[in-house]
C-alpha cells in the first residue's frame, strides 16, 4: 500500500517557489495499477518522486506498506526503499557493462532483505523474473546487444527483484513504439497481480489506459476529485 496524503511540494523558483503537487491525497493498494496522467509540467514525476521518497514533501505524509516515510531521516528513507519500493524510470538507465541478469543480482544483493541470501536463491529468483518478463533466454546479453523494449523488461524486472510492495513506474512506455508500448504496459499489469505490488504508473497519454485499474488526472498540481476515471471492478471501492 502507498498512500500520499494531502501532500504539497515546492520548488525554488529564483526568489519565489513554484507548486509543484498541491494538497494531493492519492491512493496505490495491492494488486492494482493506479494510472497518474496530465499535461506536461502538471507535477506527476514531482508525485511519483514524492511518493519514491526521493523528495520530501514541504507538507502531508507520504505512507508506505505502513510506514511513515516522512518521519525518516535520508537513511532510513533509502532502507525503505531498498526494502519495499521498485522503480522504473522512463530511461531504463542500466548499467552497459553488466548483462540483464547481473543488472538484477546487483539489484538483489543490494536491495535489503536484511539478512544475507544464499546465492542460488538470489540466482534462482533472478532467473525466475527474467522468464516472467520474457528474457529468459536474454539473461547473458549487455544493454547495447538488446532492443528499447527488452532493456525496458530489464528495467522492471530489476525493480521487482527485491519483492518490493510498491512499484512506481514513470512513462515506461515513451521511447516505444505502440505494439511494444502496449506489451509492457500489459507485462505491468499481470506482474502488479501476480505479485500484488501497489504499483503508480505515470503517463502522459492513454493509448494504453486499458492496462491502468484507475487513473487519476493532475492538472496544476491538483487530483481533482471527480477527474478521477476509473474503469471500475477489481480493486475500486464501489
Ligand atoms: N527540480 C526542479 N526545480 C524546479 N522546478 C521543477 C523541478 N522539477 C520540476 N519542476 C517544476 O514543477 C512542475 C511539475 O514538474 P513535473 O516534472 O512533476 O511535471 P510532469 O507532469 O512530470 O511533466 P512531464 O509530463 O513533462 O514529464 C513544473 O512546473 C516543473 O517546471
Ligand atoms: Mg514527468
Amino acid at each position: 500500500m502507498i498512500l500520499l496524503d494531502d501532500v504539497t511540494l515546492t520548488y525554488p523558483d529564483g526568489d519565489a517557489r513554484v507548486t509543484a503537487v498541491d494538497h494531493v491525497t492519492l491512493e496505490g493498494r495491492p494488486g492494482v495499477v493506479t494510472g497518474i496522467t496530465g499535461p506536461s509540467g502538471s507535477g506527476k514525476s514531482s508525485l511519483l518522486a514524492l511518493a519514491a521518497t526521493l523528495i520530501r514533501p514541504d507538507s502531508g505524509r507520504v505512507i508506505v506498506d505502513g510506514v511513515d516515510a516522512t518521519g525518516l531521516d535520508a537513511a532510513g528513507r533509502t532502507a525503505l526503499r531498498r526494502e519495499r519500493i521498485g522503480i522504473v524510470f522512463q530511461q531504463p538507465q542500466l548499467l552497459p557493462s553488466l548483462t540483464a541478469r547481473e543488472q538484477l543480482r546487483v539489484m538483489a544483493e543490494l536491495g535489503g532483505r536484511g539478512r544475507r541470501e544464499r546465492r542460488a536463491a538470489v540466482q534462482g529468483r533472478v532467473d525466475e523474473l527474467l522468464d516472467a518478463v520474457g528474457l529468459g533466454e536474454l539473461g547473458d546479453r549487455r544493454p547495447a546487444h538488446l532492443s528499447g523494449g527488452q532493456r525496458q523488461r530489464v528495467a522492471i524486472a530489476r525493480a521487482l527483484v527485491h519483492e518490493p510492495r510498491v512499484l512506481l513506474v514513470d512513462e515506461p512506455t515513451s521511447a516505444l513504439d505502440s505494439a511494444r508500448g502496449a506489451t509492457i504496459m500489459a507485462l505491468i499489469a499481470r506482474l502488479t497481480r501476480e505479485r500484488q505490488t501497489a504499483t503508480l504508473l505515470v503517463t502522459h497519454d492513454l493509448v494504453h489506459g486499458d492496462a491502468l485499474d484507475e487513473t487519476f488526472v493532475v492538472t496544476d498540481g491538483r487530483v481533482n476529485v471527480g477527474e478521477s476515471a476509473s474503469r471500475g471492478g477489481r480493486g475500486n471501492t464501489p
